[in-house]
């Protein structure tokens, strides 16, 4: 199973998506391919935002490894599973999409863990708001154990 986990800036959110879905996968055992990315390249090659970093450390999980990618069309055909982090992200993946088969493999974060329903379609952008990591790395981690719980069933 090839993972990859879509924001905006592939900085801020998906960067921690990546390592909570790592640290889920690892912790069950299983040898899954993780990674992240963004719709765009503002920031490509370079690490996460030290928010997120920061907020990460503080709960024990390193991501300041991670470097920015911007999503291309070849990621579609390579991994299995592409999680957007919002609608927007979910819109600009559909018309990155040529294929039936690439589109198919797109899902919101949230609707897919059935999480929507008490959170909202969207994990919330907190690049504007330095209040918003704690909430965003929270909502985030039940998100990688539901995404982990329902493929390993
Ligand atoms: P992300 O957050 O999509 O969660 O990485 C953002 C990062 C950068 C920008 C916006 C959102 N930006 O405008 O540069």
């Amino acid at each position: 199973m090839k993972i990859i986990a879509v924001c905006l800036g592939n900085i801020c959110r998906s960067p921690l998506a990546e390592g909570l879905l790592r640290r889920e996968v690892e912790a069950v055992g299983l040898d899954w391919e993780i990674a992240s990315g963004g719709t765009a390249g503002y920031h490509v090659g370079k690490p996460p935002d030290p928010r997120s970093v920061a907020i990460a450390r503080a709960y024990g999980l390193d991501i300041s490894g991670q470097r920015s990618h911007k999503v291309s069309k070849e990621d579609l055909d390579y991994y299995d599973l592409v999680l957007a982090m919002d609608r927007k992200n979910y819109q600009h993946l559909r018309e990155l999409a040529a294929t039936p088969e690439q589109q198919a493999k797109i899902q919101l974060l949230l609707d897919y863990t059935n999480l929507s329903e008490e959170a909202g379609p969207d994990v919330f952008d907190p690049y504007w708001d330095d209040n918003g990591f704690d909430g965003v790395y929270r909502l985030l981690e039940r998100a990688a154990r539901a995404v982990v719980n329902r493929l390993a069933d």
